[in-house]
């Protein structure tokens, strides 16, 4: 089915004073009564969002979201850049429908689960074997768990730039948020800074022989340098290390496989998430079958509890996921991520250089995965800045955590974002040259990853 390009937009992009979030604003306590954090992914939480933004989503559709009070929103990274086509997307949903009257979880594997695994492979060709779970963090705590297992080794060797692997403490104990893991835990992991190979090799000097395996976004914020990826592979492959590519976001992004299909270099294991089924819960560990295998039952060594979970192959999401493929593959979605970013980039950064705001707002990243900077006048990062562009971008009609667009974003919305982001760059100016007080409505937006709640030198 073709992407609903002629759908009207509706979104109201002058500038809301009377903006009305009451029914949020009712919610909310209620919320953080019932649920630590009000919600139950802290990037979703109210410090990551201005004051002045809707509380809660009643639906969506598209790139269209409507809040609680009826406002109506582009979104921008929807589903934390899981739904990749568009919310409600109707050939997904129906796929998932109908397996579902087919029952969804049985005693015995259902033959969707090989169906799927021969269409990942083909996509995912450097891998033998995958298994499928619900989370990301389940299939890259798995990766660390088989690595560990295939070398015998304790340490894990994880990216130090990149923001997150899993909810699991061999990770989180490396976070500032890390109350409750223990030291000992704490002290297996440990991290080398991304495009740096001698600093990856100074690391395995310093621990000869325990670590097990080297971590990363084969690319995240930064390209790899050219080079970067196959010599951390070839210094893994010498100080017997297994590769792993956390594919979370580049999969079904860059390439339908991910960053080694666009950059061709195949890890050891690699594990995806997010896109594979259009916002249902799906995530996959794949890899060579010679370490694979240790999860399987054909070999006489210590058995590794690999990926085994009550709901880990549920057939309603894995036929999303099959359906999902084929619209990728069908209506070339990858392309059009690429296509429809860059043009979105392009007017922004326009507003950018028209407003004299190089050196203090910039655009991040690969067109299909645009994220942003925001500085203070000082130049220094600034999360008070965050919250006034977030803040002008809610008031015209824009939530935009990120620029990571989906299937569903059309020329239509391309282009009003683009104006909102304009009048929001004209505030910022404002705000640079007169104080930022006399614009920002409330409290700043605060990192996830912080150690308390509330004292200043976390802010
Ligand atoms: C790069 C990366 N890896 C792993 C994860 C964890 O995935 P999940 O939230 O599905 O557990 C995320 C989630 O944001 C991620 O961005």
């Amino acid at each position: 089915m073709a992407r609903d390009k002629e759908r009207p937009v509706g979104v109201d992009l002058v500038a809301s004073e009377s903006r009305d979030f009451s029914q949020s604003r009712a919610l909310q306590p209620k919320a953080h009564r019932l649920i630590p954090g009000g919600a139950h992914t802290y990037a979703k939480g109210d410090d990551q969002y201005p004051e002045q933004a809707p509380g809660f989503i009643a639906r969506g559709s598209g790139c269209h979201v409507w809040d609680v009070d009826g406002n109506e929103f582009i979104e921008y990274g929807m589903g934390l850049r899981a739904v990749t086509l568009g919310h409600a997307f109707e050939p997904v949903i129906q796929a998932a429908y109908q397996q579902m009257q087919l029952g969804i979880n049985f005693n015995r594997p259902a033959k969707i689960e090989l169906d799927l695994a021969e269409t990942f492979l083909g996509i995912v060709s450097g891998a033998d074997m995958v298994k499928f779970a619900k989370n990301g963090s389940d299939v890259t705590t798995a990766a660390v768990k088989l690595a560990r297992a295939y070398t015998g080794r304790d340490l894990v060797a994880i990216c130090g730039d990149q923001p997150f692997f899993s909810t699991d403490d061999w990770f989180i104990g490396s976070t500032a948020m890390n109350a409750g893991i223990p030291r000992a835990i704490i002290d297996l992991t440990v991290k080398f800074p991304y495009n740096d190979l001698p600093a990856l090799e100074a690391l395995f000097s310093r621990h000869p022989g325990r670590i097990a395996c080297v971590l990363l976004e084969a690319e995240a914020a930064t390209p790899p340098a050219s080079g970067y990826l196959q010599a951390l592979k070839t210094l893994c492959e010498k100080e017997g290390a297994v590769l792993v590519f956390d594919e979370m976001i580049t999969g079904f992004r860059w390439h339908l496989a991910g960053a080694q299909g666009f950059h061709g270099v195949v890890p050891h294991l690699s594990t995806f998430g997010k896109a594979m089924a259009n916002g249902f819960a799906i995530a996959a560990l794949a890899g060579k079958r010679e370490i694979m295998r240790l999860g399987g039952l054909d070999h006489d060594e210590p058995r590794v509890f690999l990926l085994s979970t009550t709901h880990g192959a549920e057939t309603h999401a894995l036929a999303a996921s099959l359906e999902t493929i084929r619209i990728y593959r069908e209506g070339d979605v990858v392309g059009f991520l690429w296509k429809q970013g860059e043009r979105l980039r392009s007017l922004i950064n326009r507003s950018i250089a028209e407003n004299r705001l190089s050196d203090f707002f910039q655009l991040i990243g690969r067109p299909c995965n645009l994220v942003f900077a925001t500085f203070d006048q000082n130049r220094a990062r600034s999360q008070a800045f965050r919250t006034l562009f977030l803040q002008e971008l809610v008031r015209r009609g824009v939530i935009a955590p990120s620029f990571v667009v989906s299937y569903s974003h059309s020329e239509a919305d391309v282009d009003r974002t683009a104006e909102a982001v304009h009048e929001a760059l004209v505030i910022y100016r404002k705000a640079l040259d007169e104080g930022i007080d006399k614009y920002l409505e409330g409290r700043p937006v605060k990192p996830v990853m912080r150690k308390y709640n509330c004292r200043t030198e976390d802010a």
